[in-house]
């Protein structure tokens, strides 16, 4: 059998098979910042996948950046999120949330009335980010998060995952890669504080190990999962030794017997960061970033990975794992409906065998 095909445990997490639905913004979220009718529709077509990832979801209102992306802070989100954990266990899988909060990444102009942007150091990202209202603006200028502030934050998570819990999630995943939150306070060009959670590479590491135990506060830690990518500049990032701040991040975490590490391959061609993650954590890796079947599949044999995640394939095609069983083609995804409202490019997108019939 197909490595990818074999089942799997990540910590506390069972798998069926080593094909992930890795996490996807897709900007579908109605009024509230609620996942749509059609979030059901959209996950629960992909139920096959040995686990779902979510879209990056915000842990509070102060943790939106884009426009139409759900949160996990309202009992309403709660209800519209827990049609989603039923279709996908109904269809036999299994599913966590990201949890994600952009930090400095982000405008006004997509929150809601008095919420914040916030980040370890106000220092405002390079770049301009997309509103519904008037286009392409530059990003907001954080304010610094004061200490207790810090702390409500990693206690807005947990609460996060609590609600995450009571809409019947199997775990969490925290989203600490493409320059948002907990990569800004990782990062040596982002965080420039001199208390407890700056003011060296401890220091740097401490806001990410400590949302991490509150999340396995919640969950257990055999249900939460690391995203990372090493060495990243997305999002005007940048770290003077990122070998080094992620080597020590692993080896911190190891205590903490998480379910998995999820590794995107750096665009850097001087990070590994496959190998970084062999060395320096022993857990359970997923990997991530422009794998096929068959390269997928080698991963798994050689040793380093348990399972790999597919992003952009399962958009079109939401029946991916049985293509790769049956060789079937893949589909190609319509870039101008990524991150468009509605039906469109999201659950409009035929099965291999809805489409041959
Ligand atoms: C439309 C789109 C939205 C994405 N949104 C997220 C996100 O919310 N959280 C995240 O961690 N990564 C996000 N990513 C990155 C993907 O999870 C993945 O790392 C990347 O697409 C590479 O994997 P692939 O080659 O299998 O597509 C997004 C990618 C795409 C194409």
């Amino acid at each position: 059998m197909q490595a990818l095909l074999r089942p799997v445990d990540l910590g506390a997490l069972h798998l069926r098979n080593r094909i992930i639905m890795a996490p996807m913004t897709r900007n579908r979220a109605i009024a509230g910042d609620v996942p749509s009718e059609l979030a059901a529709r959209y996950y629960g077509a992909r139920a096959a996948a040995g686990l779902i990832v979510t879209e990056g979801t915000q842990p509070s209102v102060h943790g939106k950046g884009y426009c139409r992306t759900p949160g996990m802070h309202s009992a309403a989100q709660v209800d519209a999120w827990r049609t989603v954990t039923e279709a996908v266990h109904r269809g036999g899988g299994c599913i966590v949330l990201q949890l994600m909060h952009c930090g400095r990444i982000g405008s006004h102009h997509n929150k809601a009335p008095g919420a914040r942007t916030l980040a370890p150091s106000a220092l405002r990202a390079a770049g301009k980010i997309f509103t519904d209202d008037v286009g392409l603006v530059e990003f907001d200028t954080p304010e610094e998060l004061s200490l207790p502030e810090v702390q409500g934050v990693i206690a807005e998570y947990a609460a996060s995952a609590r609600q995450a819990r009571l809409a019947g999630f199997d775990g969490v995943e925290l989203h600490a890669a493409s320059g948002y939150l907990p990569m800004q306070f990782l990062s040596t060009g982002t965080n420039l504080r001199r208390d407890a959670y700056g003011g060296g590479l401890n220091g740097r590491l401490r806001f990410v190990v400590e949302c991490l135990e509150a999340l396995a506060g919640v969950f257990g830690s055999g249900r939460v999962g690391l995203r990372i990518c090493p060495g990243n500049p997305f999002n005007d990032m940048h770290d003077e030794r990122p070998l080094e701040t992620y080597a020590a991040l692993l080896r911190s975490l190891e205590r903490l017997e998480l379910a998995y590490l999820h590794v995107i391959r750096s665009p850097d061609p001087a990070i590994d960061a496959f190998a970084l993650a062999r060395e320096c954590f022993r857990g359970a890796r997923i990997f991530n970033d422009g794998f096929d079947f068959v390269s997928g599949g080698e991963a798994i044999t050689g040793g380093s990975a348990a399972a790999v995640s597919y992003a952009r394939a399962f958009i079109a095609n939401p029946d991916l794992v049985e293509r790769y069983v049956n060789g079937w083609p893949l589909a190609a995804f319509d870039r101008k409906t990524l991150y468009t409202a509605g039906a469109e490019g999201y659950t409009s997108y035929p099965t291999h065998t809805a489409a041959a019939g």
